[in-house]
């Protein structure tokens, strides 16, 4: 049986962890060629180390997506690597500090929108270049309930997330013509480092998080995965601006 992304070249930033490693275990699992991007070389090596365990093709590329320089090569290098490039899921991502709007200071906000909004607008900007122009593509970007909704002390990740979502939506009007789709998901609470990072120490909090997910668990980093994969591929051939909410139901509330 062939698998669903065979001969296809994909690019994943934040590809070092959690939702971005699981996609590309995804991906090359289904028989695609994985640029596995990240600014944690150990752990976008230990990637590209468990694909190529399970017979797996990929390769890390150094990748901070808050550089012009970074995601430009990041093209060039799928391209001079593997041929081409046919999908992009841009995954890298920060939470930030948790603190309440008035709270925040410039230097924290800026991080975050720097990584989660301009990042993921540099890296597809690179990956749009290059796809309209090469007869077609399929990008996907993470972004998050936060992006559909509001949340409590995190300003600046909430405003970076529903920017994704209008980017995305304002690229897919732009690149449908050229046969380019542009999606999002929207991960409820995933149970990853990030998430982890979160609730350090703070057991009440993941408890309070978990609480507010209808299906009363987290999701596995793979059940996210399985939605890009979809969006990406044919099968959502006339999917395009959708911003899909992976959330065990947290907004259908
Ligand atoms: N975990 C969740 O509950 C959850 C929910 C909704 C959305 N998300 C989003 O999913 C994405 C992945 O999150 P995760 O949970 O897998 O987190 P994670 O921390 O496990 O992985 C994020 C990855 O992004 C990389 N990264 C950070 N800054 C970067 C930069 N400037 N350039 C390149 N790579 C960079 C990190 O090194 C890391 O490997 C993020 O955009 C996050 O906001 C996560």
């Amino acid at each position: 049986m062939t698998g669903q992304a065979e001969e296809k070249v994909v690019v994943v930033t934040g590809a070092a962890s959690g939702i971005g490693r699981a996609t590309a275990v995804l991906f090359a699992g289904e028989g695609a060629r994985v640029v596995a991007a990240d600014l944690d070389g150990a752990g976008g090596e230990e990637t590209v180390r468990i694909i190529g365990s399970s017979g797996g093709t990929a390769r890390f590329a150094q990748c901070d997506v808050t550089k012009r320089g970074d995601t430009e090569k990041l093209v060039e290098q799928a391209v001079s690597w593997f041929g081409g490039l046919h999908h992009a899921f841009n995954s890298a991502g920060i939470e930030g500090k948790l603190a309440k709007t008035a709270a925040y200071s410039e230097e924290d906000w800026q991080a975050v929108i720097d990584v989660n909004l301009t990042g993921t607008w540099l890296a597809m900007r690179a990956e749009l270049n290059h796809m309209a122009s090469n007869g077609g593509g399929s990008v996907v970007n993470v972004a998050s309930v936060a992006g559909l909704v509001g949340s409590h002390g995190m300003p600046a990740y909430t405003a970076s997330k529903h920017g994704v979502v209008g980017l995305t939506k304002a690229a897919a009007l732009e690149y449908a013509s050229a046969n380019v789709r542009v999606n999002a998901v929207c991960p409820g609470i995933v149970a990853t480092p990030m998430v982890d990072r979160m609730t350090a120490n703070r057991s009440d909090l993941r408890d309070r998080l978990v609480a507010q997910e209808p299906v009363g668990r987290p999701a596995e980093p793979e059940e996210i995965a399985q939605c890009v994969l979809w969006l990406c591929s044919d099968r959502a051939s006339y999917v395009t601006g959708h911003a899909m909410a992976v959330d065990g139901g947290f907004v259908a509330r």
